[in-house]
């Protein structure tokens, strides 16, 4: 013990100051993109001029490359501006005035089950709303399943669970695959109006070998879960902070109500970028 408060001390002495903020890229991996900075963009995509409005959900060959990278099909993919945490407030937001059979606004109490340690901006959103947040313990393996049971057990107006499902934000934990299925089982059969919400901001950041996880949209569609689902995800911490591209997979009513959200709000995502990101990867791989 006393050694360690020698060292603490030590290190102390040096006066440093450190940025420990997590998810934030360093310099020199943001030098990996500056490609993007002087690169030349074509502004047309086939027939689409890239400089005006249009294309809502984002242009064909960004849509495309979400599909790859969340592993669901092309027609359920929504590439947007970039900010996946803007496409989850947005999620939240529609559920909360439109979401069928009842908003959630109009209900007593809606609640949301949200892992814990867990993002603290996912807590703020929220706490926006006034939704109740029902706190479930992390493992290793994700969320602790007996506990996730007995919350579900023991509260009404359960309307969802928001997660971070790979490098859970601040832990990172990386959630199993059986893990997941349970997840899922235990909340379709809680209400089939039961909202999974997936941030996987971490989704391409393994620099080594870790626990392979399976794609979220096929555990889901295994499960037949898919059509609760909403996966989010960004290059904000693979290209530029708040300069990439954010995507989202959901089908059915989610997709129509996200839609729906969106057209009041963005008339159009940026194209160019969105072009200047597929000619920078070409493919995720
Ligand atoms: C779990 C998680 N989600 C979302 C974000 C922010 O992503 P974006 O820049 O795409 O909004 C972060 C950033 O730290 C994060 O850790």
């Amino acid at each position: 013990m006393s050694n360690i408060l020698t060292h603490f001390e030590e290190i102390k002495a040096k006066g440093l100051s450190i940025d420990i903020t997590r998810g934030k890229p360093h310099a020199s991996q943001l030098d990996l993109s500056n490609e993007l900075l002087s690169m030349e963009v074509e502004p047309y995509e086939g027939s689409i001029d890239l400089r005006n409005y249009g294309e809502p959900l984002g242009i064909e060959g960004a849509r495309k490359l979400g599909s790859e990278l969340l592993s669901a099909p092309y027609e359920n993919i929504i590439t947007g501006e970039q900010s996946s945490l803007l496409l989850t407030y947005q999620t939240i937001l529609a559920n909360y005035l439109f979401a069928e059979p009842i908003a959630w606004k109009d209900m007593e109490s809606p609640k949301v089950i949200c892992p814990v340690p867990g993002f603290d901006r996912h807590f703020r959103m929220l706490e926006d709303f006034g939704i109740e947040m029902l706190t479930v313990p992390l493992t290793n393996d994700g969320p602790d399943i007996e506990s996730l049971k007995l919350l579900m057990k023991t509260n009404k107006n359960i309307v969802g669970m928001l997660c971070v499902p790979r490098h859970s934000n601040p832990s990172g934990e990386v959630y199993s695959d059986s893990n997941l299925r349970d997840i899922f089982n235990i909340g379709i059969s809680y209400s089939k109006d039961f909202l999974f919400i997936f941030d996987n901001a971490y989704l391409v950041h393994d620099f080594m070998p870790t626990k392979s996880q399976k794609p979220i949209w096929e555990i889901a569609t295994e499960e037949s879960a898919s059509a609760q689902v909403v996966e989010v995800t960004s290059f904000s911490k693979v290209t530029f902070g708040g300069g990439g591209l954010s995507f989202m997979a959901a089908s059915g009513k989610n997709l129509s109500l996200i839609k729906k959200m969106r057209e009041s709000m963005v008339i159009c995502p940026d194209k160019i970028n969105q072009k200047r990101h597929i000619q920078f990867f070409k493919s995720v791989r």
